[in-house]
């Protein structure tokens, strides 16, 4: 349906991002990861044609949409990151507002409203002004607009970043929901591991303007498949028990977090007793040495030496 071919965005010597190839196949959600400063929102501003590309091309059903962004106007809804609303008006006049830009015209705009405002949970709430209204029920009206004109395609850029897990639940379901019963094609972007291994078919993972990862979530876990995760819980850390295990020539990875240590080691490699001995030299309490499967979040561990969140 949607393909980025070798795109790039350079700003002054800077690349947002650097030759990115994308396909999004009508009907998938696809998962697009990536932790602050990727190239993410850049890249999905190209492929909406708000922003146009140094180098490369993107193309509808084959068609280029650089050459000619109106047939992709009329089949995407997009959700930007950055909230979108009057905050004076109510959410059904921002609706109506917008569906006015939309060109949609009396019952047919009515009727729409009402639908949208079932699909994002607010019906109740429809009189009341946005400024009144919570972070997650800002991001949901924020994505009923993209909703309106019944978008083939709709482009989510980290919609669920800064509010209460309760909404962040609702947001993720309505994805699911709209791709289910609707038949939408879905770009989901977020800096969650979690939300996009609940969500997507495929994903895609950008690190500082490159893609360094894609494929379905099996294939890229697979990118794992001769190593395993150890969690270590601890009390206290200090820099000399991280640094030491830095250094262990079986340990691949090494990221800590709050009293909690991930290595990345070898599939047939016992990093028990080294794990034991070290703790002990650098005087650092163990509660546990676990085993884990591993998730997309260890696979970017992987790839890049760093945790997503960073
Ligand atoms: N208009 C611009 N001019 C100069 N640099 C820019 C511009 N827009 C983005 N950048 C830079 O490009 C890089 C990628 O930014 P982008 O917003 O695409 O990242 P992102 O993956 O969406 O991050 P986040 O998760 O924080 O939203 C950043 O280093 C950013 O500072
Ligand atoms: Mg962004």
């Amino acid at each position: 349906m949607l393909e980025l071919v070798n795109m790039s965005k350079r700003f002054k010597q800077f690349y947002a991002v650097k030759n990115l190839n994308m396909f999004i196949e009508r009907g998938e959600i696809v998962g697009l990861l990536g932790p602050n400063g990727a190239g993410k929102s850049t890249a999905i501003s190209m492929l909406s044609s708000l922003i146009e590309p140094t180098t490369g091309d993107v193309r509808l059903n084959n068609k280029s949409v650089v050459k000619n962004p109106v047939p992709l106007r009329e089949v995407i809804g997009i959700v930007p990151q950055e909230i979108a609303l009057y905050n004076d008006l109510t959410a059904e006049e921002n609706l109506q507002f917008f569906g006015r830009i939309y060109r949609l015209k009396g019952d047919e705009r009515k009727q729409k409203i009402d639908e949208v405002l079932k699909q994002i949970g607010l019906t109740e709430k429809r009189k009341e002004v946005v400024k009144k209204f919570s972070g997650g029920m800002k991001r949901r009206l924020n994505i009923g607009v993209a909703l309106l004109h019944d978008p083939e395609l709709i482009i989510m850029d980290e919609p669920t970043v800064g509010i209460d897990p309760q909404s962040r639940n609702y947001i993720l379901e309505t994805v699911k929901r709209l791709n289910k019963e609707k038949q939408m094609t879905v770009l989901y972007t977020s800096h969650y591991m979690e939300e996009v291994e609940f969500l997507c078919d495929r994903i895609y993972i950008m690190d500082r303007g490159n893609l360094i990862a894609s494929g379905t979530k099996e294939e890229i876990k697979r990118i794992l498949s001769s190593e395993k995760t150890i969690v270590i819980k601890t009390g206290q850390l200090n820099d000399e028990f991280l640094n030491t295990l830095k250094q262990e020539p079986t340990i691949r990875r090494v990221m800590a977090e709050e009293k909690m240590v991930k290595v990345i080691v070898p599939k047939e490699v016992n990093i028990f007793r080294t794990v034991l001995k070290v703790a002990e030299s650098t005087g650092i309490e163990l509660n546990s040495v676990d085993s884990k499967t591993a998730t997309l979040e260890d696979v970017f561990l992987h790839l890049t030496g760093r945790a997503l969140r960073d």
